[in-house]
């Protein structure tokens, strides 16, 4: 079966000369939750931001549904369906829900926009808070908003960097659990996670990245168990 995302051997970084990306693979088949896990620095935000065309990559191939999309521009990235909600300063805090959806929507083709109506039905809570600025929303709803924000455009693919960054252990639940629906609505999803293991409760596989390399890769209810998960994090702070 033809992934839905697939990145083969990247290697990228923000100044030439200095690897943070050193042939990392992965691969994201449709309907998947795969969790992208790893140390703090291991390069985990720098590979998903390398995919959405936000870090150059300087050698390897990142494939969307088959198609060739390495090194497009951002919003070319979005046009083929791959969004991205980064970890932080994803969404307008002076302006409304309303307002932050209809801004993300203006800036996709027609034949893309999801329906707001649609939105809204998915994420009752911003619904109800339609008029409240973004900034006022709780942390989780916050996320909420910037995960809508991304569908707007239809995407095949969702990648989110940390959305639990910051929540209570409720809230992570309450945002985990709206993943889930998204997924069900069609959306393959790649959740980078320091959550472990809150990711693996919600993942189908995970792959763990260290120093710019995938270490291990395996279906998310055998790696919660498994010893070697532990040594790559403790290898790390070491
Ligand atoms: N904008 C940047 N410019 C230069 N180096 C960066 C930048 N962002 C991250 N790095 C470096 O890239 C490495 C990987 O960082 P990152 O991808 O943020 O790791 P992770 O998300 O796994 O914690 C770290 O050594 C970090 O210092
Ligand atoms: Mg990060």
């Amino acid at each position: 079966m033809t992934a839905a995302l697939e990145m083969a051997a990247i290697e990228g970084g923000y100044e030439p000369g200095l690897p943070i990306l050193r042939g990392a693979s992965l691969s994201v088949a449709p309907g998947e939750i795969v969790a992208l896990l790893g140390p703090n620095g291991a390069g985990k935000s720098t590979l998903v931001k390398a995919a959405a065309g936000l870090v150059p990559v300087w050698s390897g191939r990142v494939m969307l549904g088959g198609r060739d999309i390495t090194g497009l521009a951002a919003h070319r990235m979005v046009h083929e369906g791959l969004g991205f909600v980064p970890q932080t300063e994803n969404v307008f805090a002076n302006l409304s829900v309303l307002e932050n959806l209809q801004l993300a929507s203006a800036l996709v083709a027609r034949k893309r926009r999801l329906d707001l109506g649609r939105m809204f039905e998915l994420f009752p809570d911003l619904d109800r808070q339609r008029k409240l600025e973004a900034g006022r929303l709780s942390g989780g709803q916050r996320q909420m908003l910037a995960v809508a924000r991304a569908l707007v455009a239809s995407p095949s693919v969702l990648m989110l960097d940390e959305p639990s960054a910051g929540l209570s252990p409720k809230l992570v639940g309450v945002v985990f659990e709206r993943l889930k629906a998204v997924r069900d609505t069609g959306v393959t999803i790649l959740l980078v996670e320091q959550n472990v293991k809150a990711a693996l409760a919600i993942a189908d596989r995970a792959v763990v990245l260290v120093e710019g390399r995938e270490r291990l890769e395996g279906p998310a209810a055998e790696l919660v168990n498994d010893p070697r998960m532990a040594a790559l994090y403790l290898g790390a702070a070491a």
